[in-house]
C-alpha cells in the first residue's frame, strides 16, 4: 500500500469554535481543506501509534465522501484500528460512549450539530478525547496552531471502503471494524434507566411522540423506544436520516420543531413529547400544553434524580453554563451538593465530570447530560424524564408546578438576532463593554444593578483560565441579563441575549416568560443600541 505525502499550503480561518471547526459544505469542498484540518487534528495526537480511533457522523451531506477522507488519512498516520459506524454513522453521545466503551485514544465526529445540511448548507468536524469529551481548550489551541503553519499531510492510496455492513477488514497496520451504531449506546441506556418500568409505561395508556427531525436519532429512538420498551409503532416520528435532515433545520426547539409544539399545545395532544438535534446531543421536552425550559429541565432531573436506578444514591453536584439559569443552583443548595458555572460549551464540563465532582450537567440550549458520557446526549434526557414521569406518576405540568412551587421559578428566555454583519455586532458589545463601569448601583428597568462584568472561568481541577466568555448585568433581586456572540454560526455574527429573573411568590409563579421578561428585553436591546446599529427591530430566534 502506498503512502502519498501531499504538500499543501494552510488555510486562514481554520479555527475551532465552540464546538469543532464548522463550515459550509462548500468550504469543505475546496481541495485540501478537509485533509488539513485532520492532519492538524492526527498531528496534535502525537502517541496515536497503534491506537484506536472511533469514526462517524451524523449522516448529513458530505459525511460519507469525508469519512472516506479520513479512513485513508488515518491508515496512513498509523492509527492501530479504526471503529466506525455502519454507513459511517455515530450520533455525538454515541461516538461518547464508544470512544469510552472500548477505550478508544479518541473519535472524530462529522457533524454541525443543528445547522441546516445539504450542498449549500453546513458541515462540520471535531476530534473528541480518550475520555469521549470533546476536545479541551489547550488541544483546540494546538490544532488550530497546526493547521495555520501545515506543509503537508499523509493518505494511503487505497479504494474507498464499504461502510454498507458490519465487517472487519485489514489496510496495512490498521485494523478497520465496522460495527453497530446503535447497540452499544442502547445497551448502555438499559443499564442506566428501568427498562422494565418504562416498558410499562409507555405500553399502558400513556402516549408519547418523539421527533427525530429527520436526523441522527430516529434510529436509536427506533431501537430503545419502539423495540427495546415497546411503544407503539409510530411514536417515533421522522425517523430516517437523510442528507439534508428533509430540508428542515434539525434544531429541537419551538421555532423549529414547530409540528411537535403544535401537537403538544393541541386538543389531540399526547402526554409526552421530545426531539433532538441533527447529532442528537440536543433534546426538547413538552408536556400537554407545556414546554419545559432546558434550564428547569437540569433543575428538574436534579432534583428528581432518585427516579432514575444509576442516580438513585445521590449526586455528586451539577454544573451549568453561565448564560444557563440559575435554577439547578437552587436545587443544589437545597440537597446540599456542590454546583459549577463553566463558559458555553460542553467541552467545560469534561474536567468536573473526569474529577468526579458533578453528575449532572446542562446548558439552556437544550443540552443537558450526565457522567454516563461526556457529551449532552438528548435521548438520555428524554429517558430520565420518562423515569420521572414513570416513577412519580404525575404530569409534565405538574412536574413543574411542584418544583417551581418548592424551589421558585427562573423566568428565562434567549434571543438571537442571526446573521449581523460582524462588524456591528462587534460594536454593540463594545459599546456595551464601555458602560460597564458606571452600570453598579444604577437603577436599569426597575432593577438594581449588583455587578457588571466580563465573565472568566478558573477551572476548578486544572486551573486553566478561559476569559472573555460573556458581557453579564447582575442585579441585585438575582435577575441577570447576558450577552454573548455565537460561536457555532457559519455566516456573519450571531448575538445571543439571554434573560432571566427569580421569583418565589406563589402568585406569581404562571406568568408568560416573554411578557414577565419584556422590561429585561426592552433593556437588552437598548443597552446594546440593537436597532439604531442594525436596523433589527425582532429577534431572528426566540428559545
Ligand atoms: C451553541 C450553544 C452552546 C452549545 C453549542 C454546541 O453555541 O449556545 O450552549 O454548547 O452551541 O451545541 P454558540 O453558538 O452559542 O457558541
Ligand atoms: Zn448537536
Amino acid at each position: 500500500m502506498d503512502i502519498r505525502t501531499v504538500s499543501t499550503q494552510p488555510f486562514p480561518d481554520q479555527r475551532p469554535g465552540t464546538s469543532g471547526l464548522r463550515k459550509k459544505v462548500r468550504v469543505f469542498q475546496q481541495p485540501h481543506y478537509l485533509e488539513n484540518f485532520v492532519q492538524a487534528i492526527f498531528d496534535a495526537i502525537p502517541d496515536r501509534q497503534g491506537k484506536t480511533l472511533v469514526l462517524g457522523g451524523d449522516g448529513r451531506y458530505f459525511n460519507r465522501e469525508a469519512i472516506q477522507t479520513i479512513i485513508k488519512m488515518a491508515v496512513a498516520n498509523d492509527w492501530g484500528e479504526l471503529l466506525i459506524g455502519r454507513q459511517g454513522l455515530f450520533s455525538t453521545p454515541a461516538i461518547s460512549h464508544v470512544i469510552r466503551h472500548y477505550r478508544a485514544r479518541g473519535g472524530i465526529i462529522l457533524s454541525a450539530s443543528h445547522n441546516p445540511a445539504g450542498p449549500e448548507q453546513d458541515f462540520g468536524i471535531k476530534f473528541n478525547g480518550e475520555n469521549g469529551g470533546p476536545a479541551s481548550e489547550a488541544l483546540t489551541e494546538q490544532i488550530w496552531a497546526g493547521s495555520k503553519s501545515i506543509e503537508r499531510y499523509l493518505i494511503a492510496e487505497i479504494a474507498d471502503i464499504d461502510l454498507e455492513h458490519e465487517t472487519e477488514l485489514q489496510l496495512g497496520s490498521t485494523r478497520v471494524r465496522i460495527i453497530d451504531p446503535v447497540r452499544d449506546y442502547a445497551d448502555l441506556m438499559e443499564k442506566l434507566f428501568d427498562f422494565p418500568a418504562l416498558a410499562r409505561l409507555l405500553q399502558g395508556p400513556f402516549r408519547m411522540r418523539f421527533d427525530a427531525l429527520h436526523a441522527i436519532t430516529g434510529p436509536y429512538a427506533e431501537e430503545i423506544f419502539e423495540k427495546r420498551l415497546g411503544a407503539p409503532a409510530g411514536t417515533v416520528q421522522n425517523a430516517t436520516p437523510l442528507a439534508d435532515f428533509g430540508g428542515g433545520h434539525p434544531d429541537p426547539n419551538l421555532v423549529y420543531a414547530k409540528p411537535l409544539a403544535d401537537l403538544l399545545f393541541s386538543d389531540a395532544a399526547p402526554d409526552f413529547g421530545a426531539a433532538s438535534d441533527g447529532d442528537g446531543d440536543r433534546n426538547m421536552i413538552l408536556g400537554r400544553g407545556v414546554f419545559v425550559t432546558p434550564s428547569d429541565s437540569l433543575a428538574v432531573l436534579t432534583a428528581q434524580a432518585r427516579c432514575i436506578p444509576a442516580y438513585a444514591g445521590g449526586l455528586h453536584g451539577v454544573a451549568r453554563s453561565m448564560p444557563t439559569s440559575r435554577a439547578a443552583d437552587v436545587v443544589a443548595e437545597a440537597l446540599g451538593i456542590e454546583h459549577f458555572e463553566t463558559p458555553t460549551g460542553w467541552k467545560f464540563f469534561g474536567n468536573l465530570l473526569d474529577a468526579g465532582r458533578i453528575t449532572f450537567c446542562g446548558e439552556e440550549s437544550f443540552g443537558t447530560g450526565s457522567d454516563h458520557v461526556r457529551e449532552k446526549d438528548g435521548l438520555w434526557a428524554v429517558l430520565a424524564w420518562l423515569s420521572v414521569l414513570a416513577s412519580t406518576g404525575l404530569s409534565v405540568r405538574e412536574i413543574l408546578d411542584q418544583h417551581w412551587q418548592r424551589f421558585g421559578r427562573h423566568y428565562y428566555t434567549r434571543h438571537d438576532y442571526e446573521e449581523l454583519p460582524s462588524e456591528s455586532a462587534e460594536q454593540m458589545l463594545a459599546g456595551l463593554h464601555a458602560q460597564f463601569p458606571v452600570l453598579p448601583g444604577q437603577l436599569l428597568a426597575g432593577r438594581e444593578v449588583a455587578v457588571a462584568d466580563d465573565f472568566s472561568y478558573t477551572d476548578p481541577i486544572d486551573g486553566s483560565v478561559s476569559a472573555h466568555q460573556g458581557l453579564r448585568i447582575l442585579f441585585t433581586d438575582g435577575a441577570r441579563l447576558i450577552f454573548r456572540l455565537s460561536g457555532t454560526g457559519t455566516a456573519g455574527a450571531t448575538l445571543r441575549i439571554y434573560h432571566e429573573a427569580y421569583v418565589r411568590e406563589p402568585d406569581q409563579l404562571h406568568r408568560d416568560p416573554q411578557r414577565f421578561l419584556a422590561p429585561l428585553i426592552q433593556l437588552g436591546k437598548d443597552l446594546t443600541r440593537l436597532e439604531p446599529l442594525s436596523g433589527r427591530k425582532a429577534p431572528t430566534v426566540i428559545t
